[in-house]
């Protein structure tokens, strides 16, 4: 699919100085694989952006190219009004962003504290008490504290996160860059890195996050890009997305049913002010799937559930089951590919850990 037919649910009227991130025509390619495939996106200062797709559809190698760790085969980037492609522009506008890409390589037997003031050394600061005490506001941001004398060793997963992400913060980015920031975690560690990332954009910091987890993306980004196969499919406010999603959703106990459904509230929508319209969807994994394996999706107030009920009766239809649609980008995902097994696997503790090529760390 060409990027520049997506679904734009971008609204307008952009300033130049609140974009943070464009990418125009972004194209990676390795060898004869096409990993980003002509990307075009905008992420705007204040956004929580989420790169959604499933595994291999080119989030990674998005990130590693704002990050100036892989190189762009075509198209341009922008980052903080910089062109990527002229290095003076690329290093002043990375010193601006802050990043977990990898796994943060930490010593186990220092404690958070020693790790980080080891890393400020890294970063180019120096071991000055002005370079603690900036130590010890990062290990405040990310609610480490009380546990910043421990042994790295001793974290638990979600701890040694947040430690990663203290790291990133200690040259003060105005840009957080995180590489499936809750991978590998489990369900405690996930919340308490979710609730850190929205405290970030709270605290005024854009951030820009790779996930393959759809209800991870829904919780925590305000707008999102959803890549497949190295394309963009859409890229528009999430709550934008999932406002489209919202209605009412129809099963049949015969396929001939539900086409006569279709085609009986279709005819309905022109005569009938709150029918906006009707469409078949797929069950999203793990509900009933209805024979023939579509529901029938009706764009309509949810309060019209008894209208909708009315309309099929006067056909003689009835629906074997009518459930209200709240919306998720879940559905959307599935309205946007017809299948949406493959973008959110099973609970993240049997998420295999991504296999990331081998390159420096760029906190
Ligand atoms: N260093 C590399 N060399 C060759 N192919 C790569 C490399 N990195 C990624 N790829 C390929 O590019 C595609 C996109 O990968 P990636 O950006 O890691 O996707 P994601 O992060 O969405 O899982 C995949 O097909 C992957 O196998
Ligand atoms: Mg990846």
């Amino acid at each position: 699919m060409d990027a520049t037919v997506a679904p734009a649910i971008t609204g307008g009227n952009m300033l130049a100085e609140d974009v943070v991130l464009r990418t125009t025509g972004l194209t990676k390619r390795y060898g004869k694989r096409l990993a980003v495939n002509g990307l075009n996106l905008d992420v705007r200062r204040g956004d929580v952006f989420g790169l959604l797709g499933p595994n291999g559809s080119g989030k990674s190698t998005t990130l590693r190219m704002v990050l100036g760790l892989v190189w762009p085969t075509a198209g341009s980037l922008s980052l903080f009004g910089g062109d990527h492609g002229e290095s003076d522009q690329r290093r002043a506008a990375l010193r601006r962003v802050g990043a977990v890409v990898e796994q943060p390589a930490f010593y186990p037997y220092l404690s958070g504290r020693q790790n980080l003031r080891g890393v400020a050394i890294f970063a180019g600061l120096d071991s000055s008490s002005e370079t603690h005490k900036r130590v010890d506001e990062a290990l405040g941001y990310v609610g480490l504290s009380d546990r910043a004398d421990d042994a790295y060793r001793k974290y638990s997963l979600g701890m040694k996160q947040r430690l990663g992400i203290a790291a990133a913060l200690l040259t003060q980015p105005e840009l957080v860059v995180l590489d499936e920031p809750t991978n590998g975690l489990d369900p405690a560690g996930m919340v308490e890195v979710r609730a850190l990332i929205k405290q970030l954009a709270q605290r005024g910091i854009t951030v820009l996050l790779a996930s393959h987890l759809l209800h991870e993306v829904q919780q925590v980004c305000t707008r999102v890009a959803i890549m497949k196969e190295g394309n963009l499919l859409a890229q528009g406010e999430v709550s934008d997305l999932l406002a489209a999603q919202i209605g009412l959703q129809l099963g049949f106990d015969d396929p001939a049913k539900l086409q006569q459904a279709l085609a009986a509230l279709q005819s309905a929508a022109g005569s009938t002010p709150w029918l906006r319209g009707a469409s078949l969807t797929a069950p999203e994994p793990g509900a009933w799937i209805p024979p023939g394996g579509q529901l029938l999706f009706v764009d309509a107030p949810l309060d019209q559930a008894a209208g909708v009920n009315a309309l099929l009766a006067d056909a003689g239809l009835y629906a074997a089951e009518l459930r209200r649609r709240e919306g998720s980008l879940e559905q959307y995902f599935l309205a946007l590919t017809g299948d949406g097994a493959s973008a959110s696997p099973p609970p993240p503790t049997s998420v295999p850990s991504p296999s990331t090529p081998q390159q420096g760390g760029a906190a």
